[in-house]
């Protein structure tokens, strides 16, 4: 049942911090307080590249996975979703990792592009949330996450579970690989299982989120900006919006909005901004700026420190945790969400059963 909560959506996303921190007590020892995954069906070492892709949230996930594994591990990373992937034919070396992502292991498209990967000599491994699947059965090695069951249409707590075992997965790459100092790994392995009680807060956050929502509730086109890592964070809070409110939405890597988006931008297309503080923020801050000065709405999420940055130009900030760089994109995704469901309740449509979508494409 949906214990008291009005959509699973709701009760999903509430979920979160108990899913992140299940996923993390699977792969970290209680003892020594190291991330410990499985025989890799490839030496870490020497793994040369690797190649990403899946469907949907799941492909927005493989896309943070993307950015962790290449800054933090130094190890080249080719990505698409997986409806081009199976059709792309790129040149492979043998024994490259494929890396699939997928809550039900059943996505047709993703099954199609596991098989090509491995026809093309990769090695498989899947991030999946049902261990039982399609893909399972055919994955070289499978890394679970223990999302339990997602009812509601939307992915919530399966993508944020994706996003721990991506995050566990490049800690130890870097370590084997030698690209981090072990008191790195150790800072982003604290920042991970301190990330339940941060997502708990967010959880709570809801009537300034409401507020957002009653903004957004109103217009007929969002634009979501996110430079770096926050990049997918933005095409999936996005995606999110459009799945179940029907508020269009597109996401745009902050500095790409002056080649064409900002043509869109009025008074009537608020720009909702994902901006941890760091080594972007000045730069997408500037891009705001240019929003703001072509009437643009500026709705922001970010942090105690950047949030006195931004308050000249926001009509609304939502002031998030200060975290770790590391673990911002499982946060920032949090609000996200939540914004789509909010807007969606606003919106009056059917949250749980969003029209023309189904739980698992399992057609081509
Ligand atoms: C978004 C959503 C879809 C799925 C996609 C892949 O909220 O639910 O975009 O993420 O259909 O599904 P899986 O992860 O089962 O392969």
């Amino acid at each position: 049942g949906k214990d008291g909560y009005r959509h699973y959506m709701e009760k999903e996303l509430h979920e979160h911090p108990v899913v992140i921190g299940q996923t993390l007590r699977r792969f970290v020892n209680p003892v020594t307080h190291k991330i410990e995954l499985p025989d890799m069906p490839f030496d870490l070492k020497t793994l040369k590249r690797g190649i990403i892709t899946a469907c949907g949230s799941a492909f927005y996930a493989g896309v943070i996975g993307r950015y962790w594994l290449e800054e933090v591990a130094r190890l080249p990373i080719d990505l698409d979703v997986a409806s081009e992937m199976r059709y792309r034919n790129p040149p492979f070396d043998k024994g490259g990792m494929g890396l699939l992502v997928s809550q039900s292991g059943e996505t047709a498209d993703t099954l199609a592009a596991l098989r090509a990967l491995k026809q093309a000599g990769q090695n498989i491994i899947s991030v999946l949330n049902n261990e039982h699947s399609s893909m399972a059965r055919e994955s070289d090695l499978v890394l679970g996450m223990d999302a339990g069951v997602e009812i509601a249409v939307a992915s919530t707590k399966a993508f944020t579970a994706q996003l721990t075992v991506l995050a566990c997965l490049t800690l130890v790459m870097g370590q084997e690989r030698g690209t981090i100092t072990s008191e790195y790994a150790d800072e982003c392995l604290t920042a991970l299982l301190d990330l339940p009680s941060r997502v708990a807060e967010i959880l709570q956050m809801q009537e300034q989120i409401q507020k957002m929502a009653h903004i957004i509730s109103q217009v007929q086109s969002v634009i979501y900006l996110g430079r770096g890592i926050m990049f997918p964070v933005a095409m999936e809070g996005a995606l999110k919006l459009k799945e179940i409110s029907y508020i269009h939405a597109d996401a745009y890597a902050a500095g790409e909005m002056k080649h064409g988006p900002i043509a869109l931008i009025d008074n009537t297309v608020p720009v909702i901004s994902l901006l941890p503080s760091g080594s972007l923020f000045e730069k997408t801050l500037s891009n705001l700026q240019e929003a703001k000065a072509r009437g643009g709405r500026i709705l922001v999420f970010t942090d105690a420190k950047g949030a006195e940055r931004v308050k000249g130009i926001a009509e609304q900030i939502v002031i998030l945790p200060t975290v770790h760089s590391f673990v911002t994109p499982p946060l920032y995704t949090v609000p996200v969400q939540m914004l789509a469901y909010e807007a969606a309740l606003l919106k009056g449509t059917d949250v749980d059963q969003p029209r023309n979508l189904a739980k698992s494409v399992t057609v081509e």
